[in-house]
């Protein structure tokens, strides 16, 4: 995941672009997966780490934000698709609320995913692209 997230496509398609240190990914990591209002799920292909989707519920409005990243050596085989809706037909077995995701405008594999697995776009901000999934 910590290489996944230094990739060049994924900083670009980031809300931060910055690289990331290991150490501030391990402690982000460990923060995460001590968090009950975040859920992070890895994709495999048998022992393969296709890519992983984390949902951050929001205890102001019962929605979740969903982000996703493919392993750059999975990218472009429609893999995104089914991962995407494998980790929400998962998530949602615990959470009825809302789902949220924020794409940029450039970023159209992205927008087409998030699209394909039933979000509509509800507003547009500069770069920005806000897209909610209702239950
Ligand atoms: C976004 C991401 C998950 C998509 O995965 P991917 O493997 O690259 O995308 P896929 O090959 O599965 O393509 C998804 C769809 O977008 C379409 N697509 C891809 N590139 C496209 C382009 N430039 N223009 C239009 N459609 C495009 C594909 O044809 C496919 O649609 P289809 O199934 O109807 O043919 C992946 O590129 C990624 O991890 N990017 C970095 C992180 C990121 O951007 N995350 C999203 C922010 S929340």
């Amino acid at each position: 995941m910590f290489a996944w997230r230094n990739d060049a496509l994924t900083r670009a398609m980031s809300l931060d672009p910055e690289p990331i240190a290991r150490e501030a990914h391990e402690r982000w990591l460990t923060q995460t997966l001590q968090d009950p209002s975040r859920t992070l799920y890895v994709a495999y292909r048998g022992q393969a780490k296709v890519g992983m989707c984390r949902f951050d519920r929001s205890e102001a409005n019962g929605s979740a934000l969903v982000s996703i990243n493919l392993n750059p050596a999975f990218r472009g085989q429609k893999l995104a698709r089914p991962l995407l809706q494998q980790a929400m037909d998962l998530f949602c077995q615990t959470h009825a609320g809302p789902l949220e995701a924020t794409v940029r405008r450039d970023n159209p594999a992205s927008v087409q995913v998030f699209t394909q697995c039933g979000f509509e776009l509800r507003r547009a901000e500069g770069e920005l692209l806000h897209f909610v999934h209702t239950p």
